[in-house]
């Protein structure tokens, strides 16, 4: 049996002490929920594994609740980590760095570096401070389904295999935070999140986004965060993607609607809530508003959600502009619809795989 609790103070004891006892409970933080464990404490944290279905060779995130507890944790801290701790925590931006040797080889998957975050919910900070340890966390759904952004996304995945959910309601910014790799000379954005490559460029000069950002892997390369590898994100229905000028782009999701429509499938529109009248009558679900990425983030694993439990088999998404927050959702997008993404305006549509 899993409790779903309102984060009171008392509730919020309550988790800490499961933490404290090696359990695993369920927490907001700012971008989406996490799933907790004492991160020094490999039985514990292989507790998450198991809940999750997670594949053992995908590291988790360690968060703190002050820059100083991160040094038990890491060999070392330079400059430019240092000044995006002082800069951008508490915040959405995790921080890959060398790791230290008590950190176990369960929560880092063997690599010789760990991540950490200093998040920015009340609820994450007071139950690490109660808890007093650093929190292994990764999102709380079921590994390959969207990440949760209400306690109740989490129920939905975990009820049963765990004991506590903390409901400390939505999650504002919806996507997860930005996996920045700060151990060689540039730093590398491995996932795209909730602080923007432009924002990191403002502090740091020079930063790369990771090819596999808006990319499948090729079948052999090896990823430099193994999370983006799998398979990710996606809803039960089948989510296609469509791409280019507005207007060619408009009508090519009313092609593939339509067609859907005809072989018998639930079909629905996923685009900004202003290109709904060119839809004409088509199911249509408003997804943020163009210009407005933190809009489409914030709302985006919701939607999915909602869209399977409204029945829909066919997901027909417009690309947004992969700019600012735009880049976090066209990285969850595209991994939601296995890279099935249709370009308008070309001779025959290329679906890419
Ligand atoms: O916003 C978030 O980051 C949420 C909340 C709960 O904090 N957490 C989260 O964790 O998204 P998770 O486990 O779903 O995603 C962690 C990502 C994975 O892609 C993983 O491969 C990568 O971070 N990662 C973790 N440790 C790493 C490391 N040492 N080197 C490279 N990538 C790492
Ligand atoms: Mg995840």
């Amino acid at each position: 049996m899993t409790q779903l609790l309102p984060a009171t103070p008392s509730a919020i004891s309550q988790a800490a002490q499961l933490l404290r006892d090696g359990q695993i409970v369920a927490f907001p933080t700012e971008t989406v929920y996490g799933l907790g464990a004492d991160a020094l404490r490999p039985e514990a944290v292989l507790r998450i594994f198991a809940a999750k279905g997670r594949p053992a060779d995908n590291p988790l995130i360690v968060h703190v609740a002050e820059i100083a507890n991160v040094e038990p944790l890491v060999a070392r801290i330079d400059a430019p980590a240092r000044l995006l701790m002082e800069r951008c925590w508490p915040g959405p931006l995790t921080l890959v760095l060398p790791k230290a040797a008590r950190v176990p080889s369960q929560v880092t998957a063997g690599l010789d570096t760990v991540a950490v975050r200093f998040p920015a919910h009340p609820v994450a900070l007071a139950l690490i401070r109660e808890a007093a340890k650093p929190i292994a966390a990764p999102s709380a759904n079921r590994s390959g389904r969207p990440s949760p952004t209400l306690a109740g996304h989490v129920y939905a995945d975990m009820n049963g295999r765990i004991p506590l959910i903390l409901d400390g309601g939505a999650c504002s910014v919806g996507v997860e935070s930005t996996v920045l790799d700060v151990t060689g000379p540039t730093p590398v954005v491995l996932r795209p999140g909730g602080v923007t490559p432009e924002a990191l460029r403002a502090l740091l000069g020079e930063v790369r986004v990771d090819a596999a950002a808006l990319a499948p892997l090729g079948e052999d390369a090896a990823p430099r965060s193994p999370g983006m590898k799998y398979k990710h994100y996606a809803p039960d229905a089948a989510v296609m993607v469509v791409s280019g000028e507005q207007t060619a782009r408009i009508k090519l999701a009313c092609q593939r609607y339509d067609s859907a429509v005809a072989a018998g499938e639930r079909a629905v529109v996923l685009a900004p809530a202003e290109n709904q009248r060119a839809y004409g009558g088509r199911v249509f679900r408003a997804l943020g508003r163009t210009g407005y990425p933190g809009e489409v983030a914030a709302q985006l694993f919701a939607a999915l959600r909602e869209l399977d439990a409204q029945g829909f088999q066919r997901v027909i998404a417009e690309e947004i502009e992969a700019e600012g927050m735009g880049l976090a959702v066209m990285n969850r997008l595209y991994r939601a619809a296995s890279f099935c993404v249709e370009h308008a305006g070309e001779a025959q549509g290329i679906i890419e795989n």
